[in-house]
């Protein structure tokens, strides 16, 4: 007779670290949606659930490419077109030393490849806090013990240099740095890139600049790349199309290693070992990297300047709201507000859902300095919807703190 006892099967150990707070709260939107209401989506940053779409002639690129039969595997590292694409387009934002570039299945795999590459038992990499939670959850995959540094929110995120300095230890191989920011909408000064770079080459750590929302700048001021300022220091800069080329469903990132040749050598055969054993990103997609760099650029154009008239009508709203107030977004689409609340933000997150149907992230899902409350705004909604959320929240308030 067979047993017929079923016993559990337990997720491995160091998965208890794995949080995705941005997709963690779509059970319960769901079970909203189902008892007949509307859920606002705030909380993710796909720009095609709003007024926004892929350029047309990317798509034709792909499509010719299928018809083309390009349908079996790619190089793994990608297609020459392509990464010839990216190295012209690196160079053009002053990023000299190029010593690889590789496509990979978004700037998630990037990510991915690249720490589980780097990183020894025992060893760790300085994350920001609050933090895109991509590297917290890959970090924990790979067993590797947190190393948060603060952005300072007195002083419009920056990275704070104090905290930095204060976490590297001999373990500690390299720094991520998101600029523009996600979850804050910070970019990040020259000044400080350069204070980052110098700690780096002092302490020889490993940059990884996600520069994936690097055309997505609301003010005037250009963005500067870190490899650009830190041209000696070993940078692995990540791009992709999932938000510049408003294609996050095609999984199309990449990476581009730069500094001394003969330093990183050892690290780019690491990177690429890892590459080849995965085989490759998807390869008709790659067919749309070079038209996306090279050909016209008009969407960047439209999208910025609606970003722009969203980010303006979120920073009204935080500005004239009680118990809400914000640094003013400068890049990317996300607004990341403080809260003066009686109760965790989660709370506020998930009693927001029930009663108003709108769906925000909580700070707490960021890894947010201990003891402070904020929220995550998408604010990628067109400017009649952005405003009926804010009514809805600002209502919130007032009903639940008086
Ligand atoms: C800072 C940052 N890095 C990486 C990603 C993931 O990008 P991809 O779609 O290329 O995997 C995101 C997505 O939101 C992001 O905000």
């Amino acid at each position: 007779m067979p047993t017929t006892q079923v016993r559990e099967i337990s997720a491995a150990t160091r998965l208890d670290n794995v949080r995705y707070a941005i997709r963690d709260l779509a059970v319960l939107a769901e079970q909203v949606t189902q008892q007949g209401h509307r859920v606002l989506p705030l909380n993710i940053g796909d720009p095609l659930n709003f007024d926004f779409q892929t350029p047309a002639h990317m798509i034709e690129a792909v499509s010719k490419a299928m018809r083309d039969g390009k349908n079996g595997y790619a190089p793994s590292a990608g297609i020459k077109e392509a990464l010839d694409a990216i190295r012209r387009q690196a160079e053009g934002k002053g990023i000299p030393n190029i010593q690889d570039i590789f496509i990979t299945s978004g700037v998630s795999e990037a990510v991915d490849v690249c720490l589980a590459a780097l990183l020894n038992p025992g060893e760790n990499v300085l994350t920001p806090a609050p933090d895109y939670p991509l590297y917290s959850a890959v970090l924990a995959k790979l067993g590797v013990r947190l190393n948060p540094y603060e952005l300072n929110e007195d002083d419009g995120w920056q990275p704070d240099l104090t905290d930095i300095t204060r976490k590297i230890s001999p373990r500690t191989r390299g720094i991520v740095l998101i600029n523009p920011n996600n979850p804050t909408g910070s970019v990040c000064s020259r000044a400080r890139l350069e204070s980052v770079a110098e700690l780096a080459r002092r302490h020889n750590l490993v940059i990884f600049a996600d520069e994936i929302y690097d055309k997505l700048i609301l003010d005037n001021d250009p963005h500067t790349a870190m490899a650009a300022v830190a041209r000696d220091v070993p940078v692995v800069t990540f791009g992709g199309l999932s938000k510049n080329y408003l294609a996050p469903g095609w999984r199309i990132g990449w990476g581009v290693v730069t500094g001394d040749g003969a330093a990183v050598k050892p690290y780019v055969e690491g990177i690429n070992r890892l590459l080849r054993a995965r085989l490759c990103a998807n390869h008709p997609e790659q067919y749309a990297i070079r038209p996306a760099l090279e050909g016209p650029q008009d969407h960047l154009v439209e999208i910025n300047r609606k970003l722009r008239s969203r980010r303006d009508l979120t920073v009204k709203w935080t500005n004239s709201t009680p118990r809400v107030s914000c640094v003013p977004p400068r890049g990317a689409f996300y607004a990341f507000p403080s809260l003066d609340i009686p109760e965790g933000d989660d709370v506020f997150v998930k009693e927001l859902l029930l009663q108003k149907h709108v769906l925000l992230v909580h700070g707490s899902g960021f890894g947010q300095r201990a003891g402070s409350k904020h929220f995550r705004i998408v604010f990628l909604p067109d400017e009649k919807t952005l405003g009926s959320a804010y009514q809805a929240i600002a209502d919130f308030l007032r009903e639940r703190y008086h």
